[in-house]
């Protein structure tokens, strides 16, 4: 078998060869004004700064610096700024940004403009009037303000494979955060989605680096709209600059041990992506790549970020990290050591966040000669680039009139859309769902995640872990409340049975009320979590929870797994007693009623796994494995694949065919299918193109990798044909001396189960 490869291998490459790449093109986001003539003004305000007025701009402070003692309305008190502080942060320190909430909970839009309006009033009173740039998480939606509209989390959003639905989380997501009075949003997380033990592993678009660079561009697209002056657009924050997602260990900010072939091929893709889309602002990874933390990474900040991919805007440190250098990672032996060395690898913003001291450490390390005061001014005229763009000096206050947009019906009709296109039924025995909510039957429902807004929602959501249900509004339904709604109350019944990892006091009654109902539908999953406090050890779903479903099982009765979760957790145990599984991770504050929506038959399933869901902690492997992954007795053997997911209808393809079956590097080549909804129920299907090179003699190739797709609408009986352009650059990936490259030779292409072979000359 070794031999017949090798000689195939022979007959199919020629030279590889690489394609010049084009210089690197970026939006320039803003309209009015050319790139040059706002670098003008730019420069003319650097010429009469001070060295403090400098250092003041590359620092950021969170809230509770500038809040009263009491702290911020935690304990009840209503949160308020401290003058004097303020004065001091901006008067004396000269503090160029602040970011985060105060008291960790979500404040009004009206408490949101008071605090922007007065710390835009004492910048006005600095020497040279320099807007504060305000930062905040909006993750998904501006959820740092009450009532904001909520959407799905990332890969959720992923899920529904459409585009144009995550440029609308952009654009709604930018415009109530702009009602608040907040020009910055430190979204979107473009770290793949490749470690599924990380606790932020929901905030990405999932393990695919063409889905993550699409998903990550149309919302950037939404958020800026090329104009980030337009009063209703926001700067987007790219995050966390590089490779923060593939923590070998699992754990949140811990290391990663990455190639720069991997980076080149997997990681930067996206962020290049997002930056030729126009966005201006990256958070850095907190962690470390082989022993090299994000924040001092000169390599990636300054000569691939600044350099390559031509980035004009400003890096922002990650919270704390800069102190973390020394505190944590034993890198630095000294705070100063520590700036030195994030400011010269090309750090530009410093998020402290809780005190002045980088300030009195910049001045220091200047005044030595320890920094060049062209490092500085380089960090600031990219920092002040970015508020011009915004328009800040114009207009630094909160809009009010934008409220008028604010978490509107439609935009909650918008999430509740979404939310249903991001369910992924992976399982329906004997095509059990849907429902008819008519029928007479009794369902039981049960499990910890079914009665919890946050378990719908995940971390990130009104405060930092999204956590306390009391923040929630009253008015949204949770999974139980919707299927009340939609089926009648009279036909459900509830008992938790379980919590998250042990009984709960009414197992029993629960057992014995399962076992007199007809159906059960059972939402099991994970509470709400981000960063550290996420961490586990076992990929595993708990067990008191696996166990109730065996319980549940033995009953007989038909039942619906509903799965909340920000990461796909293993059900192996579980999965065969269950007639329909439902993965439907984070799906937001609508994903109650869309889940009800879904399994009444209102909506017809069209989500697709942006992840393949593993069948065993410990085998871990992407669709885009390798070859040698799947040799002797080794599989690819995911509970189930990136990509699947199933309908309430059946789609057929055929008369799949290509333009072409040879082209060289200038040709294009185009691939058609038709696709057919052969089944009974109107529904989108997304078609998906992956491409396999067959052969290489540089670098092993994966066995196939996403290049393409397109998500259509077909009613019952249609057809429609699916055409596909091939290029060059879908053919290309980094070969060992780190650049893009091809080989000429002969490639696979697959639609649905349709393949065909073409060659590169
Ligand atoms: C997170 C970032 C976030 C920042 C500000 C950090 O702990 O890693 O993603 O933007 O806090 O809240």
């Amino acid at each position: 078998m070794r031999k017949l490869l090798i000689s195939s291998l022979v007959c199919f490459i020629t030279l590889s060869t690489q394609v010049e790449s084009a210089p690197n093109q970026r939006i320039f986001a803003r309209k009015n004004i050319s790139e040059a003539d706002l670098m003008a003004k730019v420069d003319s305000l650097i010429s009469k700064m001070t060295l403090d007025e400098k250092i003041g701009q590359m620092t950021q402070v969170t809230l509770d610096v500038i809040s009263e003692d009491n702290n911020s309305g935690s304990s009840g008190t209503p949160h308020r700024i401290d003058k004097e502080k303020l004065k001091t942060a901006i008067l004396k320190y000269h503090v160029g940004s602040i970011l985060n909430v105060a008291g960790d909970k979500a404040h009004t839009l009206e408490h949101w403009h008071d605090i922007i309006t007065e710390i835009q009033s004492m910048a006005l009173k600095d020497r040279l009037k320099i807007p504060v740039i305000y930062g905040i998480d909006s993750i998904h939606g501006a959820h740092y303000t009450v009532g904001a509209t909520l959407f799905p989390q990332s890969i959720n959003v992923a899920a529904t494979w459409d585009t144009k639905n995550n440029f609308k989380v952009g654009e709604i997501t930018a415009l109530e955060t702009r009602a608040s009075g907040i020009p910055w949003n430190f979204f979107p997380v473009l770290d793949l989605g490749r470690q599924f033990l990380w606790s932020r592993f929901f905030e990405t678009y999932g393990e695919d680096v063409y889905l993550t660079k699409t998903m990550g561009r149309a919302n950037i697209s939404g958020q800026q709209l090329k104009d980030l002056s337009d009063k209703t657009k926001v700067a987007a924050c790219l995050k966390h600059y590089l490779g923060y997602s593939v923590p070998q260990s699992g754990k949140d900010k811990t290391p990663a041990i990455i190639t720069e072939r991997m980076i080149r091929e997997y990681f930067l893709p996206p962020f290049a992506e997002a930056i030729k889309e126009g966005a201006e602002t990256v958070m850095v990874n907190t962690g470390e790549i082989d022993g090299i933390p994000g924040h001092v990474n000169y390599h990636l900040l300054t000569e691939i970020l600044k350099g390559e991919l031509n980035f004009k805007g400003f890096a922002v440190s990650d919270w704390l990290d800069i102190k973390k250098l020394y505190e944590r990672d034993h890198l630095a032996s000294s705070y100063e050591e520590a700036t030195k060395m994030a400011i010269m690898a090309g750090i530009d913003m410093s998020m402290v966040p809780y005190d002045f001291s980088f300030i009195d450490v910049m001045k220091k390390l200047v005044k030595a000669g320890e920094i060049p005061q062209s490092r500085i001014d380089d960090a600031v005229r990219r920092i002040l680039r970015v508020k011009m763009m915004l328009g800040l000096f114009e207009n630094p206050m909160p809009d009010k009139s934008l409220v008028a947009q604010f978490a509107t019906p439609e935009s909650a009709q918008i999430s509740r859309k979404m939310a249903g296109e991001s369910l992924v039924l992976v399982k329906n025995e004997k095509q059990f769902l849907p429902l008819n909510p008519s029928r007479k039957q009794s369902i039981f429902v049960t499990g910890p995640t079914a009665n919890s807004l946050a378990s719908l929602n995940g971390g990130w959501t009104l405060s930092w872990q999204g956590n306390n249900e009391s923040l929630y509004p009253k008015n949204k339904k949770t999974v139980l409340q919707a299927l009340q709604d939609r089926f009648g109350n009279e036909k459900i019944t509830y008992y938790k049975g379980v919590e998250l990892n042990t009984k709960a006091n009414d197992y029993d009654i629960a057992l014995s009320a399962a076992s007199r109902s007809d159906i059960i539908i059972l939402a099991l999953g994970e509470k709400a979590y981000t960063e550290v406090p996420g961490n586990i050890d076992d990929l595993t779903l708990d067990e008191a929870q696996l166990q109730y479903a065996q319980e549940l099982a033995k009953l007989k009765k038909p039942i619906i797994l509903l799965m909340l979760q920000g990461r796909p957790r293993v059900i192996r145990k579980i999965v065969d007693q269950m007639q329909s599984i439902v993965i439907g991770m984070l799906p937001g504050i609508e994903g109650g009623l869309a889940f009800a929506d879904l399994i009444a038959g209102d909506i017809n399933p069209s989500a697709k796994l942006p992840f393949s869901y593993p069948r065993a902690p410990n085998d871990l492997l992407h669709y885009d494995h390798k070859y040698q992954e799947i040799s002797e007795d080794k599989f690819f053997n995911p509970e189930w694949s990136f990509g699947f997911g199933l309908s309430y209808t059946e789609y057929q393809y055929s008369r799949f065919g290509l333009s072409s079956k040879t082209m060289n590097e200038n040709q294009t080549i185009k691939a058609s299918v038709q696709v057919t909804n052969v089944g009974d129920h109107d529904g989108s299907e997304v078609v998906q193109l992956y491409i396999s090179d067959l052969y290489r003699k540089d670098v092993t190739p994966p066995v196939k990798q996403l290049k393409n797709y397109k998500k259509i609408f077909l009613k019952a009986g249609e057809s429609q044909m699916v055409e596909f352009s091939i290029s060059i650059q879908d053919l290309m990936f980094i070969g060992k001396n780190n650049k893009n490259i091809y080989e000429k030779g002969k490639f696979k292409i697959q639609v649905g189960d349709q393949t065909d072979e073409f060659e590169l000359n």
